[in-house]
C-alpha cells in the first residue's frame, strides 16, 4: 500500500467510527456549520488546529499560511475573514503561531528564498518594529521565539486594522481577538495577546464611516 492509499483507508475507518459513535454525525454537519472560532494558524504540519484544541469538525473555521500572517492585501485571508465574521458570525478570532517556526526563523536570515522573500518581508518588518528588544536577546533560539510572540501580536493588530473587524466591533461588539503561541516541545498554548471587541487602536487606522 502506498502512503497516500493509507490516508484513504484511514479515512474510511474514521468515517465508520464517527457513525458508530453518533449515527447522526454527518447528517447534522452536512447541513450546517456554526463555528464560534476562526483560527489563523501556521501551515506547519505539527500544529493541527482541531487536534491541539480538542475540537471536533464544525467547531473551528480554519485558515493557515506560512507563519500565520494577516496581510492586508491577501485576498485569500480577507475572504476567509469576511466569511467567518459576517456570515458565520464567529465570536473569536485566534491567531496561533508556534515556537521554533521555520517561517519566522527564515525571516531572520539574509538568505534569498526566491518568491518566498515577498512573504517573509512582512515578518522582517515586525522585527524592525521591535529591533531594539530583539537585538538585545543574545540567544538565537530565544530571539526567534520572542519574534514569534511579537509577530502573533502584530498579526492580531493587523486584524483590528481591517474594516471587516472594525465594522463588526461597532455593530455587534464581536469578535474578540486572541494571539496565542503553541509550544512544539510541550504541546501547550501560551496566550500572549488579546484585544476586546471595540477597543480603540491608533486613530490613523480607525475608519469613521463604517
Ligand atoms: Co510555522
Amino acid at each position: 500500500m502506498t502512503p497516500y492509499e493509507k490516508l484513504l483507508l484511514e479515512n474510511k475507518a474514521w468515517a465508520a467510527e464517527k457513525v458508530s459513535d453518533d449515527p447522526d454525525f454527518f447528517n447534522r454537519l452536512a447541513n450546517l456549520q456554526t463555528p464560534d472560532f476562526l483560527w489563523i494558524g501556521c501551515s506547519d504540519s505539527r500544529v493541527p488546529a482541531n487536534e491541539i484544541t480538542g475540537t471536533r469538525p464544525g467547531e473551528i473555521f480554519v485558515h493557515r499560511n506560512v507563519a500565520n500572517m494577516v496581510v492586508h492585501t491577501d485576498l485569500n485571508l480577507l475572504t476567509v475573514l469576511e466569511y467567518a465574521v459576517n456570515h458565520l458570525k464567529v465570536k473569536h478570532v485566534i491567531v496561533c503561531g508556534h515556537y521554533n517556526c521555520g517561517g519566522v526563523k527564515a525571516s531572520m536570515t539574509q538568505h534569498n528564498f526566491g518568491i518566498i522573500n515577498k512573504w517573509l518581508r512582512n515578518i522582517k518588518d515586525v522585527y524592525r518594529f521591535h529591533r531594539e528588544e530583539l537585538d538585545a536577546i543574545a540567544d538565537e533560539e530565544k530571539r526567534a521565539d520572542r519574534l514569534v510572540e511579537l509577530n502573533v501580536q502584530e498579526q492580531v493588530m493587523n486584524l483590528a486594522k481591517t474594516s471587516i473587524i472594525q465594522k463588526a466591533w461597532k455593530t455587534e461588539q464581536r469578535p474578540q481577538l486572541h494571539g496565542w503561541v503553541y509550544g512544539l516541545k510541550d504541546g501547550l498554548i501560551n496566550p500572549v495577546f488579546e484585544m476586546e471587541a471595540g477597543i480603540h487602536i491608533d486613530n490613523l487606522y480607525e475608519f469613521d464611516d463604517l
